[in-house]
């Protein structure tokens, strides 16, 4: 019988041989033609072995042993005080179901056992893999390390990673992935804005459109660790998961360690497709709306408009506006519990603050309803303030270690969930005030890092995110309807494990449409539209300082789960017709918008960039065009726009443009008059652009004849 595992999508391929030791891809993308032959083609074509090394060769398997002379980084580390640092195991049985595939491993002598877990889904061609190692000894196994291990092709040579920090997230930087290595580590004890947990690995030069490139990224809302490597006999990997603490995870005799899962996919067509095979599974496996089909309602967070300044006349009043507006959702941040007024006091205290709110939130959440939209309120369960009557009651409820002093970020500790009664405590205010008032949405904020976390007198990074997830679990099992945003000081808690129990993220503190436009094209590597919180921000932007037009601020924000973050009780006329104009245009928009395949054109010039989003039926698209800095020439390029019907003919027109036409002495005829374009010439040829001025967008629709 054949000792390879073939998995086939409609476009990718993945082979496996699996013989006596553990597992090894021998290939993994385009999908390869049926009866090739496939066996004495790898038996033929099978690793030679160079001079000067291991003489049976070495395989990079799905969990790489140092036991076989690999000197790569082992998928495992681990050791029982000392012994058993160094397992080698062996196949025992491989099960498939469908399109999954489990491989059952074991060391006897290091009395070891693992589980590796593999599926290409063929809907969404994402592959997930994960491996549980069970310790079956009678004593405790000290586990440093378990990953995820995918060997690459030798033509994935560049690497494009993410970067940020608090209002600048999902920045994107670029490396060769040579023998140094690449090295991508977060030790926040969150998500974090500053090291995603996703990385593109691809062709030299892979663009928007083209090149041979694989997409990873790893569900986990803790620290993670990702190596690729190219070795010095030139094969290439990547590792991806949990980066463990000193003595984090001990295995009692019989216990299980699993990784998080790692999710690939491999796209032909450059990083558009890897998007798009993310951006199916996401929608297909991982988020899950209360009320599949509705439609994401137009938010008001009140944060920016009035922060911890809370009246509730004045409240009544926003309600009025924005629904005149046309929002959909009003949601009430932070600074409605008792003692908060500002962020050095009260979490923790997740009671109404009755000073504020002597009539209670009813009053309100009656005018939010009879203005026919839904009520949300602001958290930040896992959060205590030093300055609170619950750190006065429990102080010994904060997470840190014994012996040394807890530092405090933005005024505040982390609750250490890991301990029973904290746990009940939080999840029956969350409980109270969710069965006394009509709240159909809670924004979960997570404001800190973790420092010094300790448990049990062990690191309690893994235990808290573990905890963290299995109070999100109970909320939403006790409150089935109650939709969730993840929000962590913006974009720092934004991962597909977290979103298996959210529906909706926050992207950014930065609601400047200027910085919006690199964040949200950042998170457009991920996560489709309908889960991307995007608000149009006040006129000077709270964050930058910077100011833009309605219609700059509407266009950014129209690309997301839209939202307006600001008074519009003090807004001038002009710019609530502004705010009414987009919300309006997202309304007529977002069936498209939040259903439709993404996409991300290679611009010319790099002050400008493009993106779009063409209904699955490809019979409507809406394109975006802006102009991010100065223009370097004084014409622009043409925009090719990819996914179009090749054989269909398009009204392309312009829909909102925020910039004035400074710089064009004529505009392209197309956008005076609209045109009739072919799907084939506006890939092949483009569209031609105006000139815009710096800090300005242009929205196009193109809709079938
Ligand atoms: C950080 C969030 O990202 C903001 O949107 C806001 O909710 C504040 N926290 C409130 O403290």
């Amino acid at each position: 019988m054949s000792n390879l595992i073939h998995l086939n999508t409609d476009t990718t391929s993945l082979v496996i041989k699996a013989e006596k030791s553990l597992p090894e891809i021998l290939y993994w993308g385009k999908r390869l033609p049926e009866d090739t032959g496939l066996d004495t083609f790898f038996e033929a074509n099978h690793h030679p072995v160079p001079q000067a090394r291991i003489d049976t060769g070495t395989v990079v398997s799905l969990c790489p042993e140092h036991a076989r002379g690999l000197f790569t980084a082992p998928g495992l580390e681990g050791c029982r005080h000392g012994d058993d640092w160094t397992p080698e195991f062996s196949l025992s049985e491989t099960t498939m179901d469908g399109h999954r595939v489990r491989f059952l491993c074991h060391d006897p002598r290091a009395a070891l056992q693992l589980v590796i877990n593999l599926g290409l889904n063929p809907g969404t061609d994402v592959l997930e893999t994960s491996l549980t190692l069970t310790n079956q000894g009678d004593s405790g196994y000290q586990l440093r390390k378990l990953t995820n291990t995918l060997l690459l092709p030798t033509h994935a040579r560049e690497i494009m990673y993410f970067h940020g920090r608090w209002t600048h997230e999902f920045q994107t930087e670029r490396k060769k992935l040579d023998r140094s290595g690449f090295i991508l580590e977060n030790r926040r004890g969150r998500t974090s804005h500053e090291h995603f947990p996703g990385i593109m690995i691809g062709q030299p030069n892979f663009s928007e459109t083209s090149g041979k490139v694989y997409g990873f990224h790893l569900g986990w809302s803790g620290n993670h660790r990702f190596h690729a490597e190219a070795m010095s006999d030139g094969r290439r990997y990547l590792q991806a998961g949990e980066l463990l603490m000193p003595g984090e995870v001990e295995l009692a005799p019989g216990a299980s360690y699993s990784t998080p899962t790692l999710y690939s996919t491999y796209s032909n067509k450059g990083l558009n497709g890897i998007s798009q095979n993310f951006h199916r599974h996401v929608r297909r496996e991982i988020v899950r709306f209360p009320e599949p089909g509705k439609v994401r309602p137009v938010h008001l967070n009140t944060w920016e408009g009035i922060y911890f300044d809370h009246d509730p006349e004045y409240i009544v009043q926003m309600v009025r506006s924005a629904a005149e507006i046309g929002v959909e959702r009003f949601i009430i941040d932070d600074g409605w519990f008792r003692g908060r007024n500002d962020d050095k006091a009260a979490l923790g205290d997740w009671y109404l603050d009755e000073q504020k709110y002597p009539r209670g939130l009813q009053p309100i959440i009656d005018c939010v309803k009879d203005h026919g939209m839904e009520f949300g309120l602001w958290f930040e369960p896992e959060m205590i303030s030093p300055d609170s009557d619950l750190y006065r009651a429990h102080p010994e409820w904060m997470l840190h270690t014994d012996g040394y002093d807890q530092v405090t970020i933005r005024n505040q500790y982390v609750l250490n969930l890991q301990i029973p009664e904290a746990f009940d405590y939080v999840l029956g205010r969350l409980d109270s005030m969710l069965s006394e008032y009509d709240i159909r949405y809670i924004k979960w904020d997570m404001n800190r890092e973790l420092v010094q976390p300790t448990h049990n007198h062990r690191a309690a990074f893994h235990g808290q995110v573990q905890a963290y997830y299995r109070l999100v679990d109970e909320v939403r099992k006790r409150h089935p309807l109650v939709e969730i945003e993840t929000c962590s000081g913006g974009g720092g808690r934004v991962d597909y494990e977290v979103l298996k129990r959210t529906q909706r993220f926050w992207a950014s503190d930065c609601n400047d449409a200027l910085e919006r436009q690199t964040i949200q094209r950042g998170a457009s590597y991920f996560f489709p539209l309908e889960i991307t919180g995007a608000h149009i921000g006040a006129k000077l932007c709270h964050t930058t300082g910077r100011q833009h037009n309605a219609d700059f601020r509407g266009i950014t924000a129209l690309f997301g789960h839209m939202g307006v973050e600001l008074d519009p009780a003090r807004a001038s006329e002009e710019e609530k017709r502004g705010f009414a104009k987009y919300i309006a245009l997202h309304k007529s928009l977002r069936h498209l918008l939040h259903t439709g395949n993404y996409f991300r054109c290679d611009t010319a010039h790099k002050e400008s960039q493009a993106w779009g989003v063409v209904s699955q039926d490809q019979s409507e698209a809406v394109l975006m065009f802006a102009q991010l800095a100065m223009p370097e020439y004084a014409m622009s390029a043409t925009v090719l726009i990819p996914g179009l019907d090749p054989q269909k003919q398009y009204k392309v027109q312009v829909l909102e443009n925020s910039s004035s036409d400074i710089y064009m002495k004529r505009c392209p005829p197309w956008m005076v008059e609209p045109a009739t374009m072919s799907g084939a010439l506006l890939e092949q040829v483009g569209l031609m652009m105006p000139v815009l001025q710096p800090e300005s967008a242009m929205l196009i629709h193109l809709e079938e004849i």
